[in-house]
């Protein structure tokens, strides 16, 4: 799915809205809900206007704010594209932390807004700058590529960044038989067996390592222990009970998923390169294996699409993100995102080496 604009995003009679909403999410939302949320939203995009905000949402935003006010759409590395270019400011972005510091670094002119004061990541908050400093000492000259899912001051220390859609390109570039790989250890083990290496987990304190799928030394990516609280949910026994029950369903699974789980799915992929699948697959049904409403956004744009929903499953930091947050966001200026120099400047140079490789 190319990052777009959509036409709602500048719709601002709560009326107009309404009726836009009811026609994308009549069959998801319950009428009331729909009129309370077109309200808020028409009231958004006439604040947008005013101040000259531009809102980038991340594909996992709920389906009325998804659908409503976000100038742009999209996964991490499309929307760290468009973060580089996009005129508008504030920016106000619809995501976590992470991804809010991210547009701030290529924007240090502009105000970025996160509308929650948190927007946290289990990944950002399994690793510290001093974490990868040592993992540096210990492997001197080994490149380090570091998930986007992190904190600037983890992405300072880094080489390059990748995120979801280019972690095998990203590693593939690099000239070297080893990688420090961070933060994501199923990430870490999905990539390097698309690009034939094996994975290690050293301490940082201690001398030895434990490796997970490959004897001593015969390892090329070092990785770490970081896990999505979500995507690390996901088993082969959830596929296998939806196989029974719907024989004809497409799985599709997030690389931050394990590798057992990406094994049995039918594809794996970023938000973006998912929902493209569905809408390029003739497939009965599908089983989303990532945050719960990407499925509801999907069926919102493909009506004909069927879902099979595994919603107990939840990112607890997305869903912080509001309609009644954005509005506030943007009528009382919450929450600036700062990224100090110098983390800003060494973690740019990261996240530019990373948007070069395509
Ligand atoms: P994408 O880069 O695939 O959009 O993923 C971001 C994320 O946080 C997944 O949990
Ligand atoms: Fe982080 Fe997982 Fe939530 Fe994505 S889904 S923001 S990786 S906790």
């Amino acid at each position: 799915m190319a990052t777009r604009m959509t036409s709602t995003a500048t719709t601002t009679s709560a009326e107009e809205m309404y009726d836009a909403l009811a026609a994308r999410l009549g069959d998801v939302l319950p009428d009331f809900e729909l009129r309370h949320k077109a309200e808020i939203a028409a009231e958004i995009n006439r604040l947008k206007a005013e101040r000259g905000a531009v809102i980038l949402g991340h594909n996992y935003m709920e389906p009325a704010l998804f659908h409503s006010v976000c100038d742009f759409k999209g996964d991490s590395l499309e929307l760290s594209r468009l973060a580089a270019t996009v005129a508008g400011d504030p920016i106000v972005f619809c995501g976590v932390r992470f991804m809010a510091e991210t547009a701030k670094i290529l924007n240090p002119g502009k105000t970025v807004l996160l509308p929650t004061a948190r927007g946290g990541c289990s990944l950002a908050e399994s690793i510290t700058a001093s974490d990868v400093r040592r993992l540096k000492k210990r492997f001197p000259g080994v490149p380090v590529v570091t998930y986007v899912n992190t904190y600037a001051d983890v992405k300072a220390e880094t080489d390059i960044c990748c995120t979801s859609g280019n972690a095998v390109q990203v590693v593939e570039s690099l000239d070297s038989d080893r990688v420090i790989f961070l933060p994501d250890e199923f990430l870490a083990k999905n990539v390097a067996r698309e690009t034939g290496k094996r994975v290690i987990f050293p301490t940082v304190n201690g001398n030895s390592s434990s490796a997970s799928d490959g004897g001593e030394l015969q390892y090329e990516m070092v990785g770490w222990r970081g896990r999505c609280e979500v995507h690390e949910q996901f088993t082969p026994e959830d596929i296998a009970t939806v196989r029974r029950q719907f024989p004809d369903v497409m799985v599709l699974a997030h690389p931050e998923c394990p590798p057992e789980v990406v094994d049995a799915s039918d594809f794996a992929g970023s938000t973006s390169a998912m929902v493209r699948a569905v809408q390029e697959s003739s497939a009965e049904r599908y089983l989303l294996l990532t945050e719960c409403s990407m499925a509801d956004n999907i069926v919102a744009e493909n009506p004909e699409k069927e879902m099979v929903r595994l919603c107990s499953v939840r990112c607890p930091h997305m869903n912080e993100i509001t309609l009644e947050n954005v509005r506030d966001a943007l009528l009382h200026d919450r929450w600036p995102v700062d990224v100090p120099e110098p983390s800003r400047t060494r973690a740019r140079a990261s996240i530019e080496r990373m948007l070069e490789i395509g």
